[in-house]
């Protein structure tokens, strides 16, 4: 992957062990960086730093669950304690499931709310100490649904909401000390977990990709492009942005895939049956 050098740098990606967040890690890795990352699952953190290692970067990570703040504390420490000060943090550990918000439960919404904006605030608070000053990142992986209303995603659509705001606010009390938070909003991203929950079947997956002005889905390539170019100091002005990378998708397409989303849900529900 093009020009980029992160050679000397320290890494740490939170919910870096599949998809795009560890497209991220593969990303910073390919580009010289030591790269830590960290999830719920030894067995994928395991996996993760063997194939970082496999493309020659300096890797290692921890085992976490982001709603326990003690357990990030501990863990960002133990990567400060072996490499010192982070250069670069990307923070976009999430859970999400669609389901309509009369259809949910309490603990549901909460759980998600707790993953995505409590568990960023934890990842924020952790790092904030050993973060280089001047010259720390923090990226926060957010959604489009922060900004775009869709049925069957009220928990994500409030968690990312707060997400994003979270990310202007610190850039806000940290910006003095050199430290630059942004968000980075990825459109349908082909092939993961977050894409398979929202558009199961081909012909959802077909019809997501129709709805992105550029035509085409994401790749995870295109998401960690646009973190290595943020966190460098090419971008080094660029503090507090909220960026979607997804080829004009929230112009209007992720509506109108909010839209079948809540058709699909509204189709599968007990009350349409009944009819
Ligand atoms: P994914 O493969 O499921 O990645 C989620 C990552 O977070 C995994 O490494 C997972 O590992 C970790 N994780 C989940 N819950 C956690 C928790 N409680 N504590 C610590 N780690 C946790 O999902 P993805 O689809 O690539 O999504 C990655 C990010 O992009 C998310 O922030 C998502 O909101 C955002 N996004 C995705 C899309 C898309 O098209 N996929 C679109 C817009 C935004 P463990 O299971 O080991 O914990
Ligand atoms: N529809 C409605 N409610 C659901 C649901 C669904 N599809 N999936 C889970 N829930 C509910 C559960 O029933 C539970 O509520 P309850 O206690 O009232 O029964 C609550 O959500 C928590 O579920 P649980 O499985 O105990 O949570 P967890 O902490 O083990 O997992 C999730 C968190 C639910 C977000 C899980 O999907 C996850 O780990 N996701 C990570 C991967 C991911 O979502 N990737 C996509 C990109 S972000």
């Amino acid at each position: 992957m093009a020009p980029w050098d992160y050679t000397g740098r320290n890494v740490l990606v939170v919910g870096g062990t599949s998809g795009i967040n560890r497209g991220i890690a593969e990303a910073f890795a390919a580009a010289g960086a030591r790269v830590a990352v960290a999830s719920r699952s030894q067995e994928k953190v395991d996996d993760t730093i063997a194939a970082l290692q496999a493309l020659g970067a300096e890797s290692m990570g921890f085992c976490a669950d982001v709603r326990d703040a003690e357990v990030v504390r501990l863990g960002v420490q133990s990567v400060h304690e072996s490499w010192g000060e982070l250069d670069v943090v990307v923070s976009g550990a999430a859970g999400n499931f669609p389901a309509m918000a009369t259809g949910m439960s309490v603990n549901a919404f909460k759980s998600v709310v707790d993953i995505d904006l409590l568990g960023s605030f934890h990842v924020a608070q952790a790092v904030y100490p050993f973060l280089r000053k001047p010259g720390g990142s923090l990226i926060h992986i957010s959604a489009p649904q922060a900004h775009i209303a869709m049925p069957g995603q009220s928990h994500v659509c409030a968690a990312k909401a707060g997400v994003d705001m979270l990310t202007r606010t610190l850039a806000l009390e940290w910006g003095a000390e050199g430290i630059r938070v942004n968000s980075v909003l990825p459109g349908p991203i082909d092939g993961t977990e977050g894409m398979q929950r929202l558009a199961p079947k081909e012909h959802h997956r077909q019809a997501v990709a129709q709805s992105v002005p550029l035509g085409r889905l994401g790749q995870p390539e295109d998401i960690a492009r646009a973190c290595l170019f943020l966190a460098s100091e090419q971008a080094a002005y660029i503090a507090g942005v909220v960026l979607p990378v997804d080829g004009g998708w929230s112009l209007g397409g992720a509506a109108a895939t909010g839209a079948a989303l809540g058709a699909m849900l509204n189709s599968n529900s007990p009350k349409s049956k009944e009819k």
